[in-house]
C-alpha cells in the first residue's frame, strides 16, 4: 500500500515526491525545443498547474477517468448553437478571470463582463430607435445612451451589438428553428448617441440539461443568471467592450449569478412606465407597462500605457 493510499489527500513521502517531481521535470523539459516562446510558456504553465492539482488532491484513477468522460460529454453536446465549453468556462469563473486579466480597469471606462454562449455573428442591423425583439416575446424596454471615449468625446459610428433572451428565458438559437429574434446591431449617431427598443431582461437558467448542468447540480449550485442584456461595442482605435447591463431590483442579484458576471457599475435602473405613458419615439403602449433604461458606454483606448 502506498503512502497516498493510506493517507488520501495527505502529502506523499520524500521518495514518492521525488518520483512525482521527476515526472513533472521531464514533461517540462519536453517543451525545451519549442520555437514559439509564448506557446512554450502556455504549455509549461498548463502542465505545472495540472500536475500541481493532481498532486494536491491526490487524484484517484477513477476520478481521472470521470474527468475524461465529462470533457468528452462536453464536446459531444457542443455544436454550432450549443457551446458547452463556454458554459463550463463561465460556471467555473474562468471566463470572468480571463476578462479580469485582459480588461484592467482604466479610468472611467465601462467594465467588461462575460461574452456568454449565445452571440451570433451577422445579426440584422436595425436603425436607431428600431426594435431588436423581432417577434421575441416580453415586456418592451426602451434603451438609450451614448458612446464616448474616456475623455468624454462622442464616438460616432460605433458598432453596437445587442442580444437577449425572451420572457421565457430562451435565446432565439435555443428554439432550433432558425429564427433570429432579440438580437441586432446598430451604429451610434454623430453625437455618439444610440437608442432602441428591446425587452426588459429576465433571469434565466443557462442550459442545464447537459454535463455542465449535471456538474452544477452535483455541487448544489443554481444555473440561474441574473437578468441582463448583452452588449458588444466596437470602434476603431478603442478597446472592444463586451459587457451586459443588469436590472436594479432583480432578486437574482442577491441570490447570485451562475457565471459570476455581475459588476455593480453595470446594474442599471429600468424605470417602470405605466400603460399609456408616451414613449420617447411616439410609440403608443396603451395596454401594457414598459420600462426604460439608460446606459452610457465609455470605451478605453485600444492601447493602454500605464
Ligand atoms: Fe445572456
Amino acid at each position: 500500500m502506498t503512502t497516498s493510499e493510506r493517507h488520501p489527500g495527505h502529502a506523499p513521502g520524500e521518495r514518492q515526491a521525488a518520483v512525482e517531481e521527476d515526472l513533472l521535470d521531464r514533461v517540462l523539459d519536453s517543451f525545451s525545443d519549442c520555437s514559439d516562446p509564448r506557446l512554450r510558456e502556455l504549455m509549461e504553465g498548463a502542465v505545472r498547474h495540472l500536475h500541481a492539482f493532481i498532486r494536491e488532491v491526490r487524484l484517484r484513477e477513477e476520478e481521472w477517468k470521470y474527468a475524461i468522460d465529462f470533457l468528452t460529454a462536453v464536446g459531444h453536446i457542443t455544436d454550432d448553437t450549443r457551446q458547452e465549453f463556454i458554459l463550463l468556462s463561465d460556471t467555473l469563473g474562468v471566463s470572468m478571470q480571463t476578462i479580469a486579466v485582459n480588461n484592467e480597469a482604466y479610468r472611467n471606462a465601462t467594465e467588461a463582463t462575460v461574452f456568454g454562449p449565445f452571440f451570433v455573428d451577422d445579426a440584422p442591423e436595425v436603425a436607431l430607435g428600431g426594435d431588436i425583439s423581432a417577434g421575441a416575446v416580453g415586456e418592451p424596454a426602451w434603451i438609450e445612451g451614448t458612446v464616448t471615449d474616456t475623455d468624454g468625446r462622442p464616438v460616432p459610428g460605433a458598432r453596437i451589438e445587442v442580444w437577449e433572451c425572451d420572457e421565457d428565458g430562451l435565446y432565439d438559437v435555443q428554439y432550433g428553428d432558425g429564427r433570429t429574434a432579440g438580437r441586432a446591431c446598430l451604429y451610434s449617431d454623430d453625437d455618439g448617441g444610440f437608442r432602441f427598443w428591446g425587452l426588459t431582461p429576465v433571469p434565466y437558467p443557462i442550459p442545464h440539461d447537459g454535463p455542465v448542468g449535471k456538474m452544477l447540480s452535483a455541487v448544489g449550485r443554481s444555473p440561474v443568471r441574473a437578468a441582463h442584456l448583452h452588449f458588444m461595442v466596437t470602434a476603431p482605435g478603442l478597446r472592444t467592450l463586451v459587457t451586459h447591463i443588469f436590472v436594479e431590483g432583480d432578486p437574482q442579484l442577491d441570490i447570485g449569478d451562475s457565471v459570476f458576471g455581475v459588476k455593480e457599475s453595470l446594474v442599471k435602473t429600468f424605470r417602470r412606465q405605466s400603460p399609456g405613458t408616451p414613449a420617447p419615439d411616439g410609440r403608443q403602449l396603451d395596454d401594457r407597462e414598459w420600462t426604460r433604461a439608460r446606459f452610457d458606454i465609455v470605451l478605453a483606448p485600444e492601447e493602454i500605457t500605464t
